[in-house]
Order: structure tokens, then C-alpha cells, then sequence
């Protein structure tokens, strides 16, 4: 029985780390839903079908929610938030850890665990909620950040980030994902690892990090953070 909410019990059976992460924001009254699901939805076929919000609500609850927040509005600076990001940009992340396209240990583990179905069930829930917005904390950076951002570097090639992000940060579905809002931790760490090979799952984004420097990656970062 390929039943999802068995495999999401396996995957945290197998990653013993996780029970700390889990302590600390699953709503264990909800993760209840997640046994009771899988009866109704193995009938249902998987890939042409509408995402299942209800499956995808449960299955978020039940594991992801750890990490990424109760909502998708992850409180935790290395986990990105996913709220508002647009669904077909967070399925084609999940194929591509299930693939190893995009490495990260603990987010291939996750991903092995979904179908196509399961992956677009908990995008498509975790998209429709409200992203809350985010803060920009450097000021001595922020103008930078919003030069690169806004204007890019002409001199070095470095294109404007809101060419295809969006000048809000809300980014253009389903092409160019939403950045504003993000904690700019974990969007200076993806900019270092688009740079330096560790995420290679974009050729755009790998040509505009390349010629990124440090403080550069951090300004701009610290500015998505703020932007609305
Ligand atoms: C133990 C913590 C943890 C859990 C649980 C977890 N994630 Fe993640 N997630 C992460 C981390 C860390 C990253 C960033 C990884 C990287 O740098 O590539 C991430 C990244 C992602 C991304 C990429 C987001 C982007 O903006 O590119 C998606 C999509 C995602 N997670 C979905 C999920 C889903 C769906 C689940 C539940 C099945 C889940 N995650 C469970 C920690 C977690
Ligand atoms: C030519 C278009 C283009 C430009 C210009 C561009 N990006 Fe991107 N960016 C993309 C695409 C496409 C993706 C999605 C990559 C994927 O599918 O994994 C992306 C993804 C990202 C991500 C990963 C988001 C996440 O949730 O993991 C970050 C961070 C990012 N871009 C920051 C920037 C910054 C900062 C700039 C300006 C310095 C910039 N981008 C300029 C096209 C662009």
C-alpha cells in the first residue's frame, strides 16, 4: 500500500534528528488527520487529478509544518517559508531533491517519500496561505540591496533582480518564484550555493550569483527580506 501519510511516518521514523524539530511546532491534534486520509484517497487517481487540499493540508500538518510553520510562514531562519510561493515553483523543488538535482540531505529524504500527487497536494495547500511579511534588519546595507535588486550591477553584467522576480518581490508564475518576505538567511544561502555549484538546478540563477560577491549577496538578501 503506497499510502502517504504511511510513508511521511516512515521517513520520520528513519530520521531520528527529526523528533527534535517536531517537538517543537507540530500540532499533534491535527496529525491525526493524516491516519484517517489515505482510506479515501487511494481510489483517487493521482496525476491528472485537482490537487487535494484537504491531503495536502494533512500531510503538511503532519510532517512539514516541523519546519516550515504551522501555515508555511517558517519562523526559522534556515527553513524557507513557502506560504504564497507558487505552487508549480515549489513542485518542481520537490521533483528535483526526489531526483538529486537540487542537494540537501534533509530535504531529499522528505522528498523520496511523495508521489507527483503528494507533492502537488502539499504545494498547492501550503501556497494558498498568506505569506506574513518579513523585515530587513542591516541598514547600512539596505541601499545596496535595493540597487542590486532594482537596478543590478551594469558594469559587471549583474541584471536587475525585479526583471524576473517582479519589482514587489512576487516573482511571475509560474517561471520566476516569489522572493519577498524571505528570511534572508536562507536567501543569501541559496545565492552562495547557486554561486558555487551546491544548487545547479537553474542556469539563470547559477550566471547571476556567479558574479555576486559576499556583501553584495548579503545586501541584496537583507532587502528581499523587507520587500512587500
Ligand atoms: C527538518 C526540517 C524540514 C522538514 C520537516 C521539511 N523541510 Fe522542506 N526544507 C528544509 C530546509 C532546510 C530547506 C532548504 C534546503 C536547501 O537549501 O535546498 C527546505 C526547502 C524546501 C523547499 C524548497 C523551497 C524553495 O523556496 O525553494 C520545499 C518546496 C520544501 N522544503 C517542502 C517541504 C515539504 C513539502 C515538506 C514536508 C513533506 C518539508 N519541506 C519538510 C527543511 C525541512
Ligand atoms: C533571468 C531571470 C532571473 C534574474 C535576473 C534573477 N533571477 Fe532569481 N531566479 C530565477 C529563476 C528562474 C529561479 C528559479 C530557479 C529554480 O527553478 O530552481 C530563481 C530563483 C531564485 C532564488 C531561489 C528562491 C528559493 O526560494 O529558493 C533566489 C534566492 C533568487 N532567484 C534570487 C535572485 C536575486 C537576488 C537576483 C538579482 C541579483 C535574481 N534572483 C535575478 C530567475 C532570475
Amino acid at each position: 500500500m503506497k499510502l502517504f501519510a504511511t510513508s511521511l511516518l516512515a521517513a520520520l521514523l528513519a530520521l531520528p534528528a527529526m523528533s527534535s524539530f517536531a517537538a517543537g511546532e507540530a500540532a499533534p491534534a491535527d496529525a491525526g488527520q493524516a491516519h484517517a486520509a489515505p482510506a479515501v484517497a487511494a481510489a483517487a487517481p493521482a496525476m491528472a487529478a485537482k490537487p487535494d487540499l484537504v491531503k495536502g493540508e494533512a500531510s503538511f500538518t503532519a510532517v512539514c509544518a516541523a519546519c516550515h510553520g504551522a501555515d508555511g510562514n517558517s519562523g526559522t531562519p534556515a527553513y524557507p517559508k513557502l506560504s504564497q510561493q507558487h505552487p508549480e515553483y515549489l513542485v518542481k523543488q520537490l521533483q528535483e531533491y526526489k531526483a538529486g538535482k537540487r542537494k540537501n540531505a534533509i530535504m531529499q529524504g522528505f522528498a523520496a517519500t511523495l508521489s507527483d500527487a503528494d507533492m502537488k497536494n502539499v504545494a498547492y495547500w501550503a501556497t494558498s496561505k498568506q505569506a506574513k511579511p518579513g523585515f530587513s534588519k542591516e541598514k547600512e546595507l539596505v541601499t545596496l540591496g535595493e540597487r542590486i535588486y532594482r537596478g543590478g550591477i551594469s558594469d559587471r553584467q549583474i541584471p536587475a533582480c525585479a526583471g524576473c522576480h517582479s519589482p514587489t518581490g512576487r516573482g511571475i508564475p509560474s517561471q520566476y518564484p516569489r522572493l519577498s518576505g524571505q528570511h534572508s538567511e536562507y536567501t543569501a544561502a541559496q545565492l552562495t550555493y547557486f554561486r558555487d555549484g551546491t544548487r545547479s538546478n537553474s542556469l539563470q540563477m547559477t550566471q547571476v550569483a556567479a558574479k555576486l560577491n559576499d556583501k553584495e549577496i548579503r545586501a541584496v538578501a537583507d532587502y528581499i527580506a523587507g520587500l512587500r
